[in-house]
């Protein structure tokens, strides 16, 4: 298992160029389920979790190919309509072939993802939904197994936001028979990324980004032709969060700050300047960060995916700033490992308190989950000393050539192979 070797305490100053989204790439690829033919998509990321989805639409019987961020899907194919746990397990997004493999083939067995660090991650929510479109849903050995002669059009609402099962639905609506409408439908922009994609499919889908979501079913959808992701905002907030931490003045190429209005507002608090210019973002982080307290919400609140880096920050702010996570039960797996570097936190009741200090020391830390992963970087980076990164396999999954666009700024930074 790789490592990443931080020498910390460096000025940070440089271009980044922000990749495609990841969390747009998953779902849009498995919208290629949907209708067979050569798809092509842009912008894809290069990441173990877009490896993964490609291996396991190999598996069912697609020819895919990845280049240079372009990939190429031929679906006409699919002959296995199951998911297996070896692949579901290292990649939870895996269930999102759930919904597409129902609505086109009328069967599909997806292995139940099971928890992860950062909690339980049930998909109740997307059964549920199934189930109300006409599904036999059936869980043997740790298997879904969906069955639908056809899917029909139906109301489902969400007990809560869910951006995978909000993707899942919004797939198999697609194809049923009649009009789906989706009620405390998730907000985020992969989700109106990829409605974006199944329209220019063919699909009749809008609300996207609401609340409310209407999906008038169709007979069939057209391939996806050259269609490109969005830019990642959580690789965006994770590079303002390190230019922040770090007094860095960084310019973050094709990013869409309008992704992260809660993120910017919240660092603009803290004392972090931002200024648009032609050739992206430009981030500029104070001399010394004001603590600031957040709290995740779904989006458009604070983004739970941006809460470990935004707590690596308040660990060398002046002041205390409380966090405090509602949407996942255990997402404090890197306050243990910032506290191996000097950072002051404690944890009550789901809240976290950071009393900020002058400097964290670099020491020896473990990745836990990929966005723990990220706040170990920031943590690393403003550090005084050398720190190294042990199972960096975690932020691979997320971060698309990680320590080379930090060379590029001018950070320390090397990869340790494991042999
Ligand atoms: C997506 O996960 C993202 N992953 C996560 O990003 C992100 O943290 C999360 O949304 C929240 O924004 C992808 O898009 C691939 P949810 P997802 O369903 O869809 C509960 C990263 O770092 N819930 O929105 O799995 C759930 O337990 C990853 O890139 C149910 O109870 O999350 C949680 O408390 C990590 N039943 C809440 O809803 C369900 O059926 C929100 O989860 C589904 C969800």
């Amino acid at each position: 298992m790789d490592s990443l070797k931080i020498k910390g305490g460096r000025p940070l100053k440089g271009d980044v160029e922000i990749s495609g989204a990841k969390n747009a790439a998953l779902p849009v690829m498995a919208a290629a389920l949907l209708t067979g033919g050569a798809h092509s998509l842009k912008r894809i990321p290069n990441l173990r979790d877009i490896a993964t989805m490609g291996k396991l639409l190999s598996y069912m019987g697609a020819e895919y190919h990845y280049d240079q961020g372009a990939v190429t899907l031929e679906t006409s194919r699919i002959k296995k309509h199951e998911a297996p746990y070896d692949l579901v397990k290292t990649m939870r997004a895996a269930v999102l072939v759930l919904g597409p493999l129902v609505a086109r083939f009328g069967n599909a067995s997806v292995s139940l993802p099971g928890g992860c660090a950062i909690g339980a991650r049930p998909i109740n929510l997307h059964l549920m939904g199934l189930e109300k479109m006409g599904a036999r849903i059936t869980l043997e050995s740790g298997y879904v197994h969906a069955r639908a002669s056809r899917l029909k059009g139906a109301t489902i609402c969400f007990d809560m936001p869910t951006v995978t099962g909000t993707e899942n639905l919004m797939m198999a609506a697609c194809l049923a028979k009649g009009t789906t409408v989706l009620e405390n439908a998730a907000r985020e922009p992969e989700i109106v990324d990829l409605a974006d994609c199944l329209a220019a499919m063919g699909a009749k889908i809008y609300g996207a980004g609401e609340s409310t979501i209407e999906i008038q079913g169709v007979d069939e959808l057209r391939p996806i032709a050259a269609y490109a992701v969005i830019p990642d905002r959580i690789e965006t907030g994770t590079f303002m969060a390190i230019a922040a931490a770090c007094a860095g003045d960084v310019t973050l190429k094709g990013c869409r700050p309008d992704h992260l209005d809660s993120v910017i507002m919240k660092f603009k608090d803290a004392g972090v300047a931002f200024h648009e210019t032609k050739k992206g973002l430009r981030v500029v982080g104070p001399r010394r960060l004001t603590a600031r307290d957040i709290k995740t919400t779904p989006y458009p609140g604070f983004p739970t995916d941006m809460q470990a880096q935004f707590m690596a920050m308040m660990t060398v702010a002046l002041g205390t700033s409380v966090v405090k996570e509602t949407i996942f039960e255990n997402r404090y797996m890197h306050v243990a490992e910032l506290k191996r570097m000097g950072a002051d936190i404690s944890i009550e009741g789901g809240i976290a308190t950071i009393r900020g200090t002058e400097k964290l020391k670099g020491a020896p830390i473990m990745a836990t989950d990929l966005r723990a992963s990220a706040s170990l970087v920031v943590a690393a980076l403003c550090a005084r000393g050398e720190s190294i990164i042990h199972r960096i396999y975690h932020l691979d999954r997320g971060y698309d050539h990680m320590d080379e666009k930090l060379r590029g700024i001018g950070a320390q930074v090397e990869r340790i192979k494991s042999s």
